[in-house]
C-alpha cells in the first residue's frame, strides 16, 4: 500500500500500460505497435514529410481502435484518486487515447498530445476535436490557410506538451507513482529520478521498468488489478 499524508502531493505518470487491460496494444513488447513497424516509418516529423498518407493510416487505425475502449478499474481508481485529493494531485499521461477523461478524470496532462484532436502543420490555428479515421484513398484534410491537417501528437524529434507545467508540478510533489510505463522514452524517463530527490517513488506494472533503480518499490502485478486498492489515506 501507498500511504497518503493530508499535506503530500502526488504526480502520477501513466504509460500504454494502463490502457492494456481496455485492449489498448503498448507500444514494446509482445504484441506491441512497434513490434511490426519502425517508429522512423510513422511517427516522425520525417515520416510525416515522406509519406504523410501513411502516418495518417496508422494514427486513423489507432482512432478506430480507442475509439471502441473503455476504461479499466485502473484508470477509475486514478479519477477517485483526483476526487479525493483535488488540486493535490497532478496526472500526467504519455497516452494519446482519451481513457481517463472517459473514466472521469478531469485535469489530465497529454504529454505526447492527443490522438482525438488536430491541428494545421503550418499556421497558428488551435488544436481541434476530430476523431475521423481517414481512409487510405482519401485525400489529407487541409487546413483553411491550405496547409495539410496533421495529429495533435508529439512526435520522436518534437519537444513534448506542456513541459514547463510538468516540471514545476514534480518540483512540487512529495509522492511520485508511474505505472504501466516502460521508462525508456525520455524525458519522462527521467521523472522518477528527478522525484525521488525530494520524495517516494513507486512503479506499479507486470515487470521492472528500465529505470527500476529511480524506485523506492515497485508494486508487480496488472494496473487494473493493484490500483483499486493500493492508496491508503492518512
Ligand atoms: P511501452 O510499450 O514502452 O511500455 C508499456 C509498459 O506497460 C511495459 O513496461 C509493460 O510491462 C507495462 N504493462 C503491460 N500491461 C500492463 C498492465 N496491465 N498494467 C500495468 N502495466 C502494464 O509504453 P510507454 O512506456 O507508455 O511515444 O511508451 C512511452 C512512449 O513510447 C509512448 O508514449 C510512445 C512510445 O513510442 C510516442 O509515440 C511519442
Amino acid at each position: 500500500m501507498i500511504g497518503i499524508s493530508p499535506t503530500d502531493r502526488v504526480f502520477i505518470l501513466t504509460g500504454a500500460g494502463i490502457s492494456a487491460e481496455s485492449g489498448l496494444p503498448t507500444f514494446r513488447g509482445e504484441g506491441g505497435l512497434w513490434r511490426n513497424r519502425r517508429v522512423e516509418e510513422v511517427a516522425t516529423p520525417e515520416a510525416w514529410k515522406r509519406d504523410a498518407q501513411l502516418v495518417w493510416e496508422f494514427y486513423s487505425m489507432r482512432r478506430r481502435a480507442a475509439s471502441e475502449a473503455k476504461p479499466n478499474p485502473g484508470h477509475t481508481a486514478l479519477a477517485a484518486l483526483e476526487r479525493t485529493l483535488g488540486d493535490r494531485l497532478f496526472l500526467c499521461t504519455q497516452n494519446v487515447d482519451n481513457l481517463h477523461e472517459q473514466a472521469g478524470t478531469r485535469n489530465a496532462v497529454h504529454m505526447h498530445g492527443e490522438l482525438f484532436k488536430s491541428r494545421c502543420e503550418s499556421c497558428a490555428l488551435p488544436p481541434f476535436d476530430d476523431a475521423n479515421t481517414y481512409e487510405p484513398s482519401a485525400a489529407l484534410p487541409r487546413c483553411e490557410c491550405g496547409a495539410r491537417i496533421r495529429p495533435d501528437i508529439c512526435w520522436f524529434g518534437e519537444v513534448p506538451y506542456d513541459v514547463d507545467q510538468i516540471y514545476r508540478a514534480l518540483n512540487e510533489c512529495t509522492l511520485f507513482v508511474a505505472i504501466g510505463t516502460s521508462g525508456v522514452v525520455e524525458p519522462a524517463a527521467s521523472f522518477a529520478s528527478h522525484a525521488r530527490s525530494r520524495g517516494r517513488t513507486f512503479y506499479v506494472g507486470p515487470e521492472e521498468p528500465a529505470n527500476t533503480s529511480a524506485f523506492t518499490e515497485c508494486f508487480l502485478g496488472k494496473a487494473g488489478a493493484l490500483l483499486p486498492d493500493l492508496f491508503r489515506y492518512e
